[in-house]
């Protein structure tokens, strides 16, 4: 079979071993036809349009006013009025924004109630990176949390997979640092370390124009580089459990002044594996402390930890049903044996950008990855059980689009946001309903389309049905031909 055969692609050249037609940077979208859904225009389009050139638009306005029946007084309110103008038009001339988005997005980003970042008050310097991130509007989890998290309120958020919980969060913790105050202010926990990397460079990303000093942690990186670190000023630490309790109760990173707690990923935060280490750091903090919990599934298991640690938590819950709107799911039955076989055919006919491929344990996801070299594609694999460094190597490549398909394990389940990726494949099908959702839910980033392909064997035919009853969702057969506008626009 020809290398272009497996890989249709128009405008792309993509091919077996080829990286040329993996769109890393999904702002400029493959296809031209896509579907512009945005609401409005960008303040990096507002800036073009109407605020080209400011100077100019200062004249015209100048030589307009002040009419001929204002009183001294009110010229002068109207030039103070102009000045404080085109200082605001100043700041937002001068963002560098990124291309405009222009593919299509579902309601679960765009039902929003029309709020703008503006409208919260925050720091200039904050709203200069939101945008230069690329935000143009706050998404609706942003909507519900930002003005409360700001308040001080504990919160529980529940939000569908991709809508932006990670900002709805970082941007509140950005504001509330006091820069001049060198103290961990802010720990943010999550249950993997790919995780506490990528949440930490969001951090970094929309606090650029603040000086807050970002700090991540995690295990199987030198304890001895992050002493060091801790001796530097710290305002904001981004970590997982173990490495930042063993912190802690050595003595370098004290939290006693640190008055908030995110917990992402909060439900697999508290499972047995965290729980105990996430309470023992709650003791390190002040007793007025506020904690933020996000992610896209609460297990009733939640409720106990929410009684003990929260005060009065503002519950937000955006989840009416629970799956994406833009991802369409599928499911072919086979025998164990004929996966590898599957996984060529659906090679061959799909229109990946990027997929990740779902094994249920490490030995596996080896001999698939093994295995699909073998038939002829390149692949990327990712599991706990390799050294750190591979892991951020890994990581790192295929976020930057160096290969079209990535095999893990439930490493990668959750949070970890590739926008490129517009295929999902379960090649061993999850045993439960939440560890489905995340591992769909990578792909269909912000509302945009993806597709879910199951494999589905004699034995996982119970599992199927009971998650797709406790996800009210369907789960069709895959048809011969899936046309390419329900994942690709
Ligand atoms: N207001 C916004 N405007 C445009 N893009 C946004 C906005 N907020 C977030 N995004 C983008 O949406 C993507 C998904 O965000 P994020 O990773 O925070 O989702 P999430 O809700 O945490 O998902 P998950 O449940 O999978 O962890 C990111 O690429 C992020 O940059
Ligand atoms: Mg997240």
């Amino acid at each position: 079979m020809s290398s272009r055969a497996r890989y249709p692609p128009p405008g792309m050249e993509g091919g077996r071993g080829s990286y040329g037609g993996i769109n890393p940077n999904p702002f400029h979208p493959r296809n031209p036809t896509q579907n512009d859904m945005t609401r409005g225009p960008a303040p990096g389009n507002m800036n073009h349009q109407t605020f080209h050139n400011p100077q100019q638009q200062q004249w015209l306005r100048r030589t307009q006013f002040p009419p001929p029946d204002l009183t001294v007084h009110e010229v002068e309110k109207v030039i103070q009025s102009e000045a404080v103008d085109s200082s605001l038009q100043d700041w937002k001339a001068r963002l560098k924004l990124p291309p405009t988005d222009t593919r299509y997005k579902t309601e679960d980003v765009t039902a929003t109630k029309g709020n703008e970042f503006e409208d919260y008050f925050l720091k200039r310097e904050l709203l200069m990176g939101i945008y230069e991130k690329g935000f143009e509007r706050p998404s609706p989890i942003q909507e519900e949390s930002i003005p409360i998290a700001l308040t001080g309120s504990d919160i529980l958020a529940r939000a569908k997979n991709g809508t932006g919980k990670t900002a709805a969060f970082c941007i509140p913790a950005l504001e509330k640092i006091d820069q001049d105050n060198n103290v961990i202010q802010v720990v943010i926990l999550v249950p993997t370390r790919e995780l506490a990397l990528q949440t930490s460079q969001v951090c970094k990303e929309l606090g650029k124009h603040l000086k807050i000093q970002v700090m991540v942690t995690t295990g199987g990186t030198s304890l001895k580089d992050d002493i060091m670190r801790l001796h530097q000023p710290v305002h904001l630490l981004v970590g997982t459990p173990g490495r930042i309790l063993d912190l802690t109760k050595k003595g370098v990173c004290v939290l006693k002044d640190c008055s908030m707690l995110v917990m992402d990923e909060a439900d697999k935060l508290l499972s047995p594996e965290f729980q105990p280490s996430v309470e023992q750091l709650i003791h390190f903090m002040p007793s007025k402390r506020q904690i933020l919990m996000f992610s896209a599934t609460f297990p009733v298991t939640v409720k106990d930890f929410k009684d003990r640690y929260l005060q009065k938590p503002y519950t937000i819950n955006l989840m009416d049903e629970l799956t994406l709107k833009g991802i369409t799911q599928y499911y072919a039955f086979v025998e164990e044996r004929q996966k590898v076989h599957c996984l060529n055919t659906l090679f061959s006919k799909l229109q990946i950008n990027q997929s990740i491929i779902f094994c249920n344990s490490v030995n596996r996801v080896e001999l698939l990855a093994k295995k699909i070299t073998e038939i002829g594609y390149s692949c990327f694999y990712i599991h706990a059980k390799m050294l750190q460094n591979h892991r951020n190597r890994v990581f790192h490549d295929f976020r930057n689009g160096a290969c079209r398909n990535l095999v893990c394990t439930d490493l990668f389940t959750r949070g970890i946001d590739i926008q490129a990726v517009n295929v999902v494949i379960n090649f061993d099908f999850p045993k439960n309903s939440e560890t489905y959702l995340h591992r769909v839910g990578r792909s269909g980033r912000f509302g945009h389309l993806g597709l879910a392909v199951n494999l589905i064997t004699y034995e996982d035919r119970f599992n199927l049905y009971r998650i797709e009853q406790e996800l009210g969702t369907e789960i069709k057969q895959i048809p011969p031909q899936i046309d390419q506008a329900i994942y690709c626009r």
